[in-house]
């Protein structure tokens, strides 16, 4: 009740969570912004989600974890005392083949006005707006939403981070003092990129300038980097998927297996 709960999602690569660190930091960060307990320790909390794996005997694909307030009588105020948070996960199969072949394609997104709260930074199961949003991409026959706020910059996509290889090769993405979530993929990729020797800026753009852009691609834990070919029906680049997203997948998803517990 009351979207009062955060959530989590870790890829799952050979039934080990990826790149798990920063997932668990940022759901301790969004509890504590909420003022709910985690549920339990960390390790605890890394043995529950395995066993979970386990038993839906699942290798590849994503696991959900969702903290919420715990069982009250209905009331808008947190309850007194506090309660023990309740626990949900569940573990979903993703098809890798597939998976690469829609990274081989690329997909398309559509912008959409920004219309969310002012405190995207938590990762709150509040997402009506993002489910509206990406229902409408699903309506244009695009993959993700980006919304696109008061000044007519791209905030981030409705489940994922925006970026782009810009026209002069920079890598772009929002800085998180915008009203956008601190994505985890999204920040081991920095670093990747850098250290693959390219040029780097948190810095928004707006749609105009993804579409002058040599290539755009959105990353997240169940995209992970996936490559957009158009914006609102136009293309960017050429249309198709470039070698700086494609190159990012690969380097993405061996860090993610490489981090993995
Ligand atoms: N979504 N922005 C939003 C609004 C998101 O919901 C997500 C993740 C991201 C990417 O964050 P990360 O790289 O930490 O997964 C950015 C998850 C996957 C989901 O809602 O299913």
């Amino acid at each position: 009740q009351f979207a009062d709960a955060v959530y989590e999602v870790w890829s799952l690569f050979d039934g080990r969570l990826g790149d798990p660190e920063g997932h668990f930091q940022r759901l301790e960060r969004s509890l504590g912004e909420l003022a709910i307990d985690m549920p339990m320790s960390r390790a605890a909390l890394t043995l529950v989600l395995k066993e979970a794996v386990r038993r839906n005997r699942i290798r590849d694909g994503l696991v959900y974890l969702q903290v919420s307030r715990g069982v009250a009588p209905r009331d808008h105020a947190f309850p007194r005392p506090a309660l023990p948070p309740s626990v949900v996960i569940t573990v979903s199969r993703v098809d890798r083949a597939a998976a690469e072949a829609r990274a081989a394609r690329g997909v398309a997104v559509v912008t959409t006005p920004e219309s969310r709260w002012g405190r995207c930074d938590i990762k709150t199961v509040g997402l009506l707006p993002n489910v509206l949003a990406k229902q409408k991409a699903r309506e244009a026959g695009a993959a993700e939403a980006w919304y696109v706020d008061d000044l007519g910059l791209v905030t981030e996509g409705a489940s994922s981070n925006a970026w782009i290889v810009d026209a002069d090769g920079v890598l772009r993405t929002r800085d998180t003092n915008a009203n956008i979530l601190r994505g985890v993929t999204r920040l081991s990729l920095l670093d990747l990129a850098r250290q693959a020797g390219h040029k780097v800026e948190e810095r928004p753009f707006t749609p105009q300038e993804a579409l002058a852009a040599r290539e755009a691609f959105i990353t997240g834990a169940g995209t992970l980097v996936l490559p957009v070919v158009s914006v609102d029906g136009k293309p960017v680049g050429e249309g198709k998927p470039g070698p700086v997203a494609t190159t990012l997948r690969r380097l993405y998803i061996e860090h993610a297996k490489a981090t993995s517990v």
